[in-house]
């Protein structure tokens, strides 16, 4: 099977505003006495989450780090059960902690990184999602910032891939099967 690209569904100034739009609603939430550690996912997430920080203001206390995470699954399904193939520097207890994904789909993946993470006793733990494709929640996800929702359609572009593809796309498009 191949894949072609489809029609644009956000485009990168609709991703942009929201974007700004995300940094406000987080600049809000916490206190210039705070010190928030975001945590990106790799790979899709990097691209979201070095834009975001760059929105928060100078005065904020922002650390950045990254995990990479697979999970394991038949295929093109997702089982939940998540494998770390690169973890954090250093210790999360008693921090603030916002993660940031790329896309939620079936929750799965998030949802067993959230227990991981949360067993490591941070002072709070949000999720920071660009975009959540809620018809296809397996599992619950307290989503606490959420870019777009959007429809159960596969999409590239701003770090999301097909197959390692098309993540330099400035806007998201969606992919059509041939
Ligand atoms: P889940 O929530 O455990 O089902 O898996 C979420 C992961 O599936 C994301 O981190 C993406 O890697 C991948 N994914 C789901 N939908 C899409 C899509 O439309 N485009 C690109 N990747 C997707």
């Amino acid at each position: 099977m191949s894949y072609k690209l489809g029609e644009v569904i956000l485009s990168r100034d609709t991703i942009a505003r929201r974007v700004k739009e995300i940094a406000s609603e987080i600049t809000n939430d916490y206190s210039k006495n705070d010190s928030v550690l975001f945590v990106g996912i790799l790979t899709g997430a990097a691209f979201f989450l070095t834009d975001l920080v760059r929105e928060l203001p100078e005065d904020l206390d922002i650390k950045v780090d990254f995990m990479s995470v697979a999970s394991y699954g038949s295929g093109t399904k997702s089982s939940g059960v998540v494998r770390i193939f690169h973890d954090l520097k250093g210790s999360i207890e008693g921090k603030h902690v916002i993660v940031v994904e790329d896309i939620v789909d079936s929750g799965l993946t998030l949802s067993h990184l959230l227990g991981i993470l949360q067993q490591r006793n941070p002072a709070s733990l949000k999720v920071c999602v660009l975009l959540d494709k809620y018809e296809r929640r397996k599992t619950e996800v307290k989503v606490d910032y959420c870019g777009f929702r959007i429809p159960d359609k596969f999409v590239v572009g701003y770090g999301l891939d097909c197959a390692n593809q098309w993540r330099h796309l400035k806007d998201i498009k969606y992919v059509i099967e041939e």
